[in-house]
Parts: C-alpha cells; structure tokens; sequence
C-alpha cells in the first residue's frame, strides 16, 4: 500500500491523490443497488492524459486493479471499487477540446458532462443527441463505458452511433488510438465500437470524437391517456408500423405516474393504466402529433392531449426524466431491470413483468423506452424483509428470462456490470463468452482492468 501511493505520488500533483478512508469510501459504487462493492485504496483523479498513463504502468508493476469512474450514475454496479484498487475518477478531465460545424464533430475528454457537451454544441447549431435521463449529471466517459441511450434513441440512436473515434490509455500505460474523425472510414477492426460498452475492462478512454448533428427544431409532445398497457403498445405499434419519426415514445404506468406526482406534484393524470408520451422535432411536429394522436385514439386512448408549447412540452419530459427516483420513493428499495425486446413484442413483455409482479405479490412500475422496446421495470421492495427481498431477486431474474424468452436483450443501454454477469453468460451462449474472454485477454492480460465485472 505505502509502495503504491509512493509510485503514484511520484507522477501525480498531491491534490490528484485522495487517500482519506471517508473521502475514497464515497467513491465505492455506482447507483445500483444490490451490487457488491470493496474498499478502494486510493482514488486518483488525473487531469492529463499523462497522469493517466503513469496510474496504469503504476498500477501494472504492481498488479493493482484499477476501476474507471465516471459521475457514478450506472445502474448495474459496473463502476463499483474491488477491495485495494485505485479507483480512476475522469471526473476532472472535462475540457471540451474542439467543435467543428464543418466535421460535425467534438473532441472532448470524458469527464464532460452529457448537458454541457450538449449545451456547447448548441450553441454551434448542433445537436449531440444521446440524452440519459441523468444527462445532468452523467459523463461522456460514463457513457462510453456503458453505451448509454437515452429517450431520444427512437429518433437517433445510442451512443455507439456517435462516437467516431477514441484515445485510450490501455492496462500497461501504452496509448492507442482508434477510428477516425472523417465522415467514413472502414480502415482495419472497429476497435472504438468494442470499446463502447465495455465497462471499463478493456482500457481507459481519455479523448473521444464524437458525431455531431444540426440542431432539430425544440419538439413538440402529446400524452396520450389509455385504459391498459396493452393498448398503449398497440398505439406503439402503430406508430412505427405507419412510418412516423417520433423523437421520443415513452409509456410511464399508473404507479410510475403516482409515484412521479407524489415526488414533483406534476399533476399527471392518476387514473391511467398507461401513459404514452410521443414527440416530434419534425419542420411541422403540430401535424405530426394529430396524426400520432388519431392513431392513440384508434388503439382505445381515454385522453389525447397535445402540449401548446415547448415549455409545457419540456415539463412532460423532465417528468420521465424523474420517472426512476420517483419509484425510488414507493418502497425502501428498488432493483431496475433494463430488458429491450423488439419493439413488436412490447405488449408481451409488459404483460409478462405485470404477472410476475402478481406472481410474487410485489409492485413493479414500468417506465419504458416504448419505441425502442427498451422496458425498464423497477422492482420496489423493503429491503429489510428478508422474503420480499428474495421475491424481488428472484422476480427482477424472471423479467430476464421473459425478455431472453420473447427475443430480447438483457440490457438495452444500463450494460452489465455485475448486477447481470450470470446473466451475460446466458445470453452470450458459450462459443461468444469464450471469444469475449479471449478479447479481454488481449487487452488486459493481467486482468487489473475493472476485475469482477461483466464476465
Ligand atoms: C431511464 C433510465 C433509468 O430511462 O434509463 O430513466
Ligand atoms: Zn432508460
């Protein structure tokens, strides 16, 4: 330990460096619950791409482990420290280096928060589109490891689609640089795509370039009333079946509605089975949401209501936004499950989660990236009593197992960590875990990359 902090002090500034157990303990996890989590041996936080490096060969020598952090809003604990490691936090590094409205591109480092970043580019004309509903908080780094959506992926896509290039300071400190900042470019293996995603255990991202958009007109939302989650999936369907572009299509459930006007006092309507937010940016979003709400009513919707502004539009989306604190509040605990299906199997994954819920007697709000038939059904429980908290576990494995069943993935965008590795293991089958492992090898043959986590 003291041979640890005397190397790394030897390469970094004091104020890089904090070793106080109350301070590094702060830093042991990630927002899951249910996660294991050690006790790191020092937390790091670099300011240069140099610091980084010397914290790797640092961390090489002497057989470390090392668990990249960014702001710590995961779900799946893939951020959480292993007892003696050095948690790496890029919290610091959060220059945005250059916007380019010619490349549309930005180079940023990864402690940039997702808001700012997204805030900058506007005020070039451009958009960044993936948006998480913790974008407040949330950093570009973080959003790498995990290969975060958000709610306008319906429209844009993840964050796999925006990033062009990166600069990764690998296990034994060497840099290595990855795709591109042209418009195309096929050159040799994807090695920024395998990076996205991978949670930290194949190398340190330091420098990204990202693809930039043109800045959408602000959207426009209608909520949409209906009398069960069946028929707000039908309305879904319908949507995407007639070829229309929302820029979100979300379902909030009646307990996530109550427990957000519990929260926020946002006076959503309570006595909906289900409630459908739909959004266009489109040049003309007014004739875009008639026609999106004469499908709603089409599949049975009670109430079509079209926001007037985008102020009021702006306070429905900020309501999703809230939609996991929210059922935060329902029990003592919450265990969050991420399930993406294809999207013509939401109604069955709905009412799938809605009878296991009956099943084990526990309450399951449902938010869900409707378009993406990304369905995040929130476990609530009292973590105090010991048989709730099985049928939670147990509960929260079932809605894998339907999702697995109808098609789907385990994680649409929340990854691994080690909320989900059994899981991972399920998924992947055997010949594709054996590989994965291989590529791990390779990067970080001595396994001091994130250790415990997703496999
Ligand atoms: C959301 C987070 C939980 O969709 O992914 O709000
Ligand atoms: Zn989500």
């Amino acid at each position: 330990m003291d041979d640890l902090l005397e190397r790394l002090r030897a390469g970094l500034p004091a104020e890089a460096l904090i070793t106080d157990p109350d301070v590094t303990a702060s830093y042991g996890n990630d927002m899951a619950s249910f996660c294991a989590a050690g006790t790191p041996a020092v937390v790091v936080l670099p300011r240069s791409v140099e610091q980084v490096q010397h914290v790797m060969r640092t961390a090489t020598a002497l057989r470390v482990p090392v668990v990249p952090q960014g702001a710590r809003t995961g779900l799946s604990g893939a951020a959480n420290a292993s007892d003696g490691c050095i948690v790496l936090s890029l919290t610091k590094m959060d220059r945005i280096l250059e916007i380019s409205p010619v490349d549309r591109i930005a180079v940023v480092e990864p402690g940039v928060v997702n808001a700012v970043l997204s805030r900058a580019v506007g005020e070039h004309g451009l958009y960044y589109p993936p948006d998480p509903s913790s974008w407040e908080m949330c950093t570009i780094g973080g959003n790498i490891g995990t290969a975060s959506g958000g709610l306008c992926c319906v429209k844009y896509g993840v964050t796999a689609e925006y990033v062009l290039g990166l600069t990764v300071v690998l296990a034994d400190g060497r840099l290595l640089k990855t795709g591109r900042r042209t418009a195309k470019g096929v050159a040799g293996y994807d090695l920024t795509r395998l990076f996205v995603g991978s949670e930290g255990s194949l190398g340190i991202v330091v420098e990204a370039v990202l693809a930039l958009r043109p800045q959408p007109p602000a959207q426009l939302v209608l909520a949409a009333e209906f009398p069960s989650a069946a028929a707000a999936c039908d309305a879904v369907c319908a949507i995407m079946e007639r070829g229309h572009t929302p820029s979100l299509l979300e379902i909030m459930d009646r307990t996530t509605v109550r427990a957000v006007n519990k929260l926020a006092n946002m006076g959503l309507p309570e006595t909906t089975e289900a409630l459908l937010l739909a959004a266009f940016d489109t040049p003309d979003p007014g004739a875009d949401l008639a026609a999106v709400g004469t499908l709603c009513e089409a599949a049975g919707a009670s109430e079509v209501v079209p926001a007037d502004t985008v102020a009021e539009s702006e306070l429905l989306l900020q309501a999703r936004r809230m939609s996991l604190t929210a059922l935060e509040t329902v029990k003592s605990a919450t265990m969050i499950d991420d399930v993406c299906v294809p999207r013509s199997k939401l109604g069955a994954m709905i009412e799938g989660t809605a009878a296991i819920a009956e099943k084990y007697d526990l309450t399951i709000g449902v938010c869900a990236h409707a378009g993406d038939g990304n369905t995040h059904p929130v476990v609530c429980f009292d973590h105090l009593d010991p048989d709730e908290s099985r049928r939670a576990r147990e509960s929260f494995d079932e809605i894998m197992a339907l999702g697995l069943e109808l098609g789907g993935t385990i994680t649409g965008e929340h990854g691994v960590g080690v909320l989900k590795k059994e899981w991972l293991a399920r998924e992947l089958g055997p010949v594709s875990l054996e590989l994965q492992r291989g590529i791990k090898q390779t990067f970080d043959p001595l396994g001091i990359l994130n250790p415990g986590k997703l496999f």
